[in-house]
């Protein structure tokens, strides 16, 4: 035995491939993009100017004309898409702004999609918990139990005021079962057969997802989203539902939250052969801005090796906050 190959001219030597930066990224065995990034963002009724949301620094609840505006740089960044949340103005058991034709999100697509045709993707994330007085992805009984059928003809009607609103992609976030399936019916019974469906096949009960319900103020007034979103020990039953949303005609499955789930995210891609994208989710945006502004982590840094690590795993696209960001870092 040789150490670390210094007597045997043969041995592998990981370090003559790193000496300089371009052979550096000549061996690099997974690439960033702009193209790989999508931006999530959120669009408020009735706000003058965009808000800032606390928890979040350098991400704001926009008016649809900074929406607009944002929209714009996105596409100038080169990154692929958006996904739209929308906080209505009124809020209702049955989230009825959610398909509502001048709702805030369903007015956003109309506004972006004239604005940009084809240019960006166009997302529709699709779930009711900003929509609900209560809080919750879909319609409660009386004893303030998640009814997972009646929220199924909810997200039915939500899908097709998405789809005529101008969404290129629907993407349903609610984790009741069976809403692939819903959905995909709705959308061909409306004629909308070539609009693909993004499933958020796989996605943990998280408290990652902390600093989005202020951004999207959707928490639950009552109990948490542990019936309906999976339990973060389980990795076998992601497999089992990526398998059930492709059965129910899923075009492209996601995996959310990305950092802590990066195991899952490796299994689901060896799986399927369909895309499969990864969010990362508010709470890992939290972490590194907080140990950013403290000087605890280099900023940029922390954003790449991140954004690296999802599509190392094998993430083809990522959802993240950081979007238009990041493309600028790796355009520079
Ligand atoms: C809605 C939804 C949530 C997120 C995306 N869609 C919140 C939740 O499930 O509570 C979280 C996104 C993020 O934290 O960035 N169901």
């Amino acid at each position: 035995m040789t150490s670390a190959g210094g007597a045997n001219p043969g041995f592998a030597r990981g370090r003559r491939l790193r000496s300089t930066p371009a052979l550096r990224r000549l061996t690099a065995q997974t690439r960033l993009s702009p193209a790989d990034l999508v931006l999530p963002v959120f669009v408020k009724e009735g706000l003058d100017s965009p808000q800032p949301i606390g928890s979040m620094p350098g991400v704001v609840q926009h008016t649809q004309d900074s929406l607009r505006k944002a929209a714009h740089e996105a596409a100038e960044a080169g990154i692929s898409g958006l996904i739209l949340f929308g906080i209505p103005a009124d809020k209702d058991p049955l989230g009825t702004q959610a398909d509502a034709a001048d709702g805030v999100v369903n007015v956003a697509l109309q506004q972006l999609r004239a604005d940009l045709g084809d240019e960006l993707v166009l997302m529709a994330d699709l779930c009711l918990c900003e929509y609900t007085d209560h809080g919750h992805c879909g319609v409660v009984t009386p004893a303030g139990v998640v009814d997972n059928d009646p929220t199924l003809d909810r997200y039915a009607a939500v899908a097709l005021a998405q789809a005529q609103a101008g969404a290129h992609v629907i993407a349903p976030s609610g984790m009741m079962d069976g809403q692939v399936a819903a959905i995909r019916r709705a959308l061909d019974g409306g004629g909308y057969t070539e609009l693909p469906v993004l499933a958020y096949a796989a996605k943990y009960a998280s408290c990652f997802y902390g600093p989005f319900r202020e951004a999207a103020e959707g928490a639950p007034q009552f109990g948490d989203r542990s019936t309906y979103q999976m339990d973060p020990p389980n990795a076998d039953e992601a497999l089992r539902e990526v398998a059930q949303d492709l059965a129910e005609g899923a075009d492209a499955v996601m995996v959310k939250p990305a950092l802590a789930y990066l195991d899952i995210i490796a299994r689901v891609a060896d799986e399927v052969r369909v895309p499969v994208s990864a969010y990362q989710v508010s709470g890992e945006y939290a972490m590194v801005e907080a140990a950013a502004a403290h000087g605890w982590v280099d900023r940029e840094r922390a954003i790449l090796e991140t954004l690296t690590a999802i599509r190392r795993a094998g993430a083809g696209s990522v959802l993240t906050y950081w979007a238009v960001e990041a493309a600028r870092l790796l355009r520079r």
